[in-house]
């Protein structure tokens, strides 16, 4: 009998089976959709909301663009660049594995009126339903710490983004003074859950997201992913003193 080698990967600061992971992630973003915007509202006292508009500013967006927002979620990002690219003759796809979460981000976005110009579609970040070189503009935004494998997803957005085109990463990566660290850290781990119990009746989910964030790589790391992956010209640009980062990426 042979023996079987069951690899692992981090669950916040577990580590679990690696194919486990997906559900598992599956399970908290259907557990917290209902109060996902609240929550993000109350935990970062609304920073959330100037480090999105401040990855719109990056982007570049011009008439015409083709978008794709993965990891989507409840659609904050897919409104702000829908807004941003207006009725140009471009349009904005929205995308996210967990449906529960694109149902609340696409009626948002249809409440506004944007609708004509964007199409939500269910899919896996790691294995994306897109033709090759299809996008102007891939974007993910707290995304990538959520997917088991994050070098795979890393290389279908290269595969779906226009030569000439970039891709935008924004995710909690680590603060560059150790203050900073510090306060972080005692507010993430002594207050956030509590927010998640008063707020969604659920601690567990916030903190998990809590400790995805410690295992997720640094900026450097992350960087060299996006080396790896098959981008050029990659940046790092450090919100809230490394907080959060933006990386970018463009493909020749
Ligand atoms: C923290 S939320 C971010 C949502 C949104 N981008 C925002 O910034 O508010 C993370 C999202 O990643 C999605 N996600 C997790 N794993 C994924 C995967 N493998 N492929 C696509 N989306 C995934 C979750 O369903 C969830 O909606």
């Amino acid at each position: 009998m042979t023996e079987q080698k069951h690899e692992k990967i981090d669950f916040g600061f577990k580590d679990i089976p690696v194919e486990e992971k997906q559900g598992k992630v599956g399970e908290i973003f259907t557990n917290v959709a209902p109060k996902y915007d609240l929550m993000n509202d109350a935990m970062s006292f609304g920073m959330h909301r100037l480090w999105k508009r401040y990855l719109i500013k990056l982007a570049g967006i011009k008439p015409k663009h083709k978008i794709c927002d993965l990891a989507s979620g409840t659609g904050d990002v897919a409104m702000l660049l829908t807004k941003e690219l207006g009725d140009t003759g471009g349009n904005v796809i929205m995308s996210d594995i967990n449906k529960e979460m694109l149902d609340i981000g696409y009626d948002k976005i249809f409440d506004a009126g944007l609708s004509h110009l964007v199409e939500p579609v269910v899919a896996n970040s790691e294995s994306l339903p897109f033709a090759d070189s299809s996008f102007d503009l891939v974007t993910m935004v707290f995304g990538l710490r959520n997917i088991t494998d994050k070098k795979r997803a890393l290389s279908e957005m290269h595969r779906i983004v226009k030569p000439g085109g970039t891709v935008l990463v924004m995710e909690f990566s680590k603060p560059k003074s150790s203050l900073i660290s510090y306060a972080y850290d005692k507010y993430s781990f002594n207050v956030i859950p509590g927010l998640g119990k008063f707020f969604a009746g659920d601690s567990e989910s916030y903190r998990y997201l809590v400790e995805s964030i410690r295992r997720h790589p640094n900026q450097e790391q992350l960087q060299e992913w996006f080396y790896e992956a098959g981008f050029d010209s990659c940046s790092i640009t450090n919100l809230s003193s490394g907080v959060v980062a933006i990386h970018k990426g463009v493909k020749y």
